[in-house]
């Protein structure tokens, strides 16, 4: 009777396959920053009407006027996307008219470094009494293995007023859910965001395929996993990798700084084997939404099973160590001058935590302004990126961009953040003394200059 039933239940998600293949099916995506706002427009750009939900009603106003508010993305994108029926709100009731709703929210940590899944919770709880039967829901938000299945499945069921629940198979009633991490690299513009492959983990087979189809209209390549956790501990592990990889390299350049050797020079040499090894380069302590935060959703979920992430927390604990490190350095160049940080003029030279991008999130400059103001130096900055920064949720610096013909006017020059258009020669043939961090004066043979 059961084989009977199985051969003859119909397909559900060949209605919005069929939408997907021929772009009628409309698409939601919760979330309109970093992540979610290049992904709506990719979807735009593949023809699909998409709907961009956020609660920041100066985002949604910005989009609706075709204004852009990411450095990287020209207002032109938005304009162009919205002649493509682009459409941003912070209404939830229009959730329900998309077939395909894609979250992209962030996950922080909380104070004492645990997960915040507060935004995840808050999201998927205002979409629960929205969503419909057939709908897939794909959440994008990087997260400890476990959340869509433990956190979001139940809260949708949960607020589901017709009582729906996740359909496990094409034959069920149901709304489809699976988690697909994403892979952006900030101000990487060597490999196309179409080349990057997408990984996808449904809560069962029709999820993970629908999925897959969506993603397949944007990306050249996805990568289906066995479900939901395999793709959430994918993308931890792609973060662990790098958090670790840094760490150990930052690790080396202290050492390498006692020994008296170019640790970049070493790392150029050692890149040069075609095999089994893979260049990491040291800087003045992690930044970014990513690979400060993720490594310890895992190492907060492994408590659960009695076990602890060893790597994770040394990686942590040296990599938190960084802007402690330069900081020391900045006093030791200094004294060697003759010079007391106490009541000193420091330029701190890049705000954001990498090059070329408009992002401060946990930059380890903010430690390192922070650290110098309160041993007493007058801290100034310049970045490109920022030309005022004012209060986070971690930092209230209130501060104006100092312009640079004003290098004379410091004592020591920090360059913190290796931004491609600084001039570098002229930075130091301007400069009292210059820390730089991320060794972006390698070329430069002069006396001023302290690298660490
Ligand atoms: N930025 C990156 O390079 C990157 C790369 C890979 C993964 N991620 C992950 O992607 C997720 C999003 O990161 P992001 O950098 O885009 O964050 P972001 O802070 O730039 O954007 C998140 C957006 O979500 C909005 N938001 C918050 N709660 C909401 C709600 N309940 N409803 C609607 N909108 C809401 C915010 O207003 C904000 O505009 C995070 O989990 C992050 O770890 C980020």
């Amino acid at each position: 009777m059961s084989d009977v039933t199985a051969a003859t239940a119909p397909d559900r998600t060949t209605d919005t396959l069929h939408k997907i293949e021929t772009r009628q099916a409309r698409i939601g995506i919760i979330g309109m920053g970093y992540v979610g706002l290049p992904l709506a427009l990719l979807f735009s750009d593949a023809r699909f009407r998409v709907t961009g939900f956020d609660i920041d009603a100066r985002k949604v106003d910005a989009l609706n006027r075709g204004d852009s508010y990411i450095v990287r993305i020209p207002a032109t994108e938005i304009q162009l996307a919205r002649e493509s029926g682009f459409r941003a709100t912070a209404d939830y009731a229009q959730i329900g008219a998309m077939d395909v709703v894609i979250i992209c929210v962030p996950t922080p940590l909380n104070e004492y470094r645990e997960p915040d899944l507060s935004f995840i919770v808050g999201t998927v709880t205002s979409i629960a009494p929205h969503v419909r039967d057939g709908q897939l829901i794909v959440l994008e938000s990087t997260t400890w293995p476990g959340t869509t299945e433990e956190v979001v499945v139940p809260l949708l069921e949960q607020g589901s007023p017709a009582g729906l629940r996740v359909a496990r198979d094409a034959s069920a009633p149901g709304f489809y859910v699976a988690f697909s991490p994403e892979r952006e690299d900030p101000g990487n513009d060597t490999v196309a965001r179409r080349d990057i492959p997408k990984v996808v983990g449904g809560c069962g087979s029709a999820a993970r395929d629908l999925a897959s189809a969506v993603y397949k209209t944007i990306f050249n390549r996805t990568v289906p996993v066995s479900s939901p956790a395999a793709a959430e501990m994918t993308k931890l592990l792609e973060n662990i990798y790098r958090c670790v990889n840094i760490a150990l390299v930052n690790e080396l350049k202290q050492l390498c700084m006692r020994m008296d050797i170019d640790l970049f020079e070493v790392i150029d040499a050692a890149k040069t084997k075609p095999f089994g090894f893979q260049a990491f380069y040291p800087g003045p302590g992690l930044g970014g939404h990513c690979i400060p935060i993720d490594p310890f959703y895992l190492s907060w979920k492994a408590k659960e099973f009695d076990f602890r992430t060893r790597f994770i927390e040394l990686a942590g604990e040296i990599n938190s160590g960084m802007p402690y490190f330069v900081v020391d350095n900045i006093v030791e160049a200094m004294s060697q001058q003759g010079k007391a940080l106490r009541g000193s003029r420091i330029l701190i030279l890049g705000l954001a935590y990498k090059r070329d991008i408009d992002d401060l999130r946990e930059s380890p400059s903010l430690t390192i302004i922070e650290l110098l103001q309160k041993r007493g130096a007058h801290v100034e900055y310049n970045d490109p990126f920022f030309a005022t920064v004012g209060h986070g949720r971690k930092y209230d610096l209130n501060m104006t961009s100092t312009p640079l013909d004003r290098i004379p006017d410091f004592d020591c020059v920090v360059i913190v953040t290796d931004h491609s258009q600084y001039d570098y020669p002229a930075i130091v043939a301007q400069a009292r003394l210059v820390v730089d961090t991320r060794n972006a004066t390698r070329n430069i043979d002069a006396a001023n200059i302290v690298r660490c």
